[in-house]
Parts: C-alpha cells; sequence; structure tokens
C-alpha cells in the first residue's frame, strides 16, 4: 500500500514542481528541494488530525471581527487538517493583531489520513467547492486578508477555494500562507489570484513541516519585509 502511495505521491511532486516553476510570489517551500515522497507519507500522520476540526480552546478561531468597519483590519483566514497551517496562522494573527478565522468545512474531513489522501485527490478532479461550516463576519472592514492552507497534492484544498470565491476581493490584499512536507505553494498560487479576482498578492511564505519549529523567526522577517508586522 505505503508504495502506492509513495508512487502517486512521486508523481504529485514533479507535476507540482513543474507547475510552480515560474511562480514569483512565494518565498520559502515552494523551490526547495524534495525529499523522498515516503517523508511525505510518514510525516503527515493522522494522530493529531482532529486538532484543526476542534481547535483548543485559545486556539478558538473567531468568525467574529473585533475591528469596527473602515479601520483597515487585518483577517487570519486558514485552513488546517493536523494542525500546522493553524500554528502558522496563529503566529501570524499574534504579529499582525489580526482576527482569526478557520476555513472549515460544513462536513468535517474524514480522521482517517489514508482516506483523506482519496478525498482530496478526488475533489481536486472534479474542481469541488465544498460548502464552509462559516462566514467571516464584517468582511468589509479588513483591508488585508492573510490566506494559509496546507499543499494538498500540489494545489490548495478546495475549502480554499469556495472561500475565496465567497467574498469580494476588490481592493483587498491577500497575503498567502503555507505549510507542506516539501512541496511549498505547488501550483496554488495561480489558483488563488484566479478565485480572488480583484486581489493585490502579496509574496507568500511557505514553511516545511522541518521548518515549523521555526515559524516565529521566519515569521517576523517576512512580515517585516511587508511592513505588515504591527
Ligand atoms: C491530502 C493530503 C495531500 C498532501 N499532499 C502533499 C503534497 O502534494 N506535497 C507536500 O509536500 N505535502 C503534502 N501533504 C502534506 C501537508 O501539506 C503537510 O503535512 C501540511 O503541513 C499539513 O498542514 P495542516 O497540519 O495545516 O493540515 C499532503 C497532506 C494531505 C493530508
Amino acid at each position: 500500500m505505503k508504495k502506492v502511495w509513495t508512487f502517486f505521491l512521486s508523481i504529485a511532486f514533479v507535476l507540482s514542481l513543474a507547475a510552480c516553476g515560474g511562480t514569483a510570489a512565494s518565498s520559502g517551500g515552494s523551490a526547495s528541494s524534495e525529499p523522498a515522497a515516503s517523508a511525505f507519507a510518514s510525516s503527515a500522520q493522522p494522530a493529531a488530525s482532529s486538532e484543526a476540526a476542534e481547535p483548543s480552546a485559545d486556539a478558538e478561531p473567531s468568525a467574529e471581527s473585533e475591528t469596527p468597519a473602515g479601520e483597515g483590519g487585518t483577517l487570519v483566514a486558514y485552513f488546517s487538517w493536523s494542525g500546522n497551517t493553524q500554528q502558522m496562522a496563529q503566529i501570524i494573527a499574534e504579529q499582525t493583531g489580526g482576527d482569526l478565522f478557520e476555513i472549515a468545512p460544513a462536513t468535517p474531513y474524514t480522521e482517517d489520513y489514508d482516506e483523506l489522501l482519496d478525498i482530496a485527490q478526488q475533489e481536486q478532479a472534479e474542481d469541488a467547492r465544498p460548502a464552509l461550516a462559516d462566514e467571516v463576519e464584517n468582511w468589509d472592514s479588513y483591508d488585508t486578508v492573510f490566506v494559509g492552507y496546507p499543499n494538498w497534492w500540489g494545489d490548495a484544498p478546495m475549502a480554499v477555494y469556495t472561500f475565496l470565491e465567497s467574498y469580494d476581493w476588490t481592493g483587498k490584499t491577500l497575503v498567502p500562507f503555507n505549510t507542506s512536507a516539501s512541496s511549498g505553494f505547488g501550483r496554488s498560487l495561480e489558483g488563488i489570484a484566479q478565485s480572488a479576482a480583484g486581489a493585490t498578492v502579496l509574496e507568500g511564505l511557505a514553511l516545511t513541516e522541518g521548518e515549523l519549529p521555526d515559524a516565529q523567526d521566519r515569521v517576523t522577517e517576512w512580515l517585516d519585509g511587508l511592513g505588515l508586522h504591527e
């Protein structure tokens, strides 16, 4: 079974690398060297798979704005299945003073990693738009929206596209961030720019699982470079 995954993941890596070859709006991750596919298969175990679906109390994402309309607020929206992207989102929210919002599917994904691989691949093949559990309140109050997600088969989870296509991005600044086993943004940045038509997309930050222990410093450096640190 593992050999089959290794084969498919190898194909996915190759496609994802080929697709992101010309991408400029990313830093870290997307152009990183590719470890063996087995590293991906073994690193994303389902042990922490329920974290994203049921965040801890202090990590509870809020769909409510703490920023009054018109004050140019910051929103940190993220999708996370096993907690890595959520961790990055929390750091970004702390360093920008932004509000957190979890992009969660109305029907939670399975907690079984192998099943999830199949489901994610099928959703991509169907170009699905899974319904979401929550909406952002006071969307108009945000000027800057960070959008974070894991790499799933070289792209963003389809629920992220549902999120992007649910709002008017005219005049907004979108700042992507990503976690992955190794492939960074993959081909997702193209899809994001299309689905968030009207947004100005800034340089993103992609961290691999191995880079997550340095996330605080990496995020600080990145935000400083963008002039978005609080
Ligand atoms: C369905 C699925 C597909 C994945 N595909 C890739 C991939 O193509 N390339 C990669 O580097 N990592 C891949 N990963 C690993 C995740 O991107 C990585 O573990 C990420 O940090 C998980 O983020 P999360 O904890 O926020 O869900 C995949 C994981 C899952 C569950």
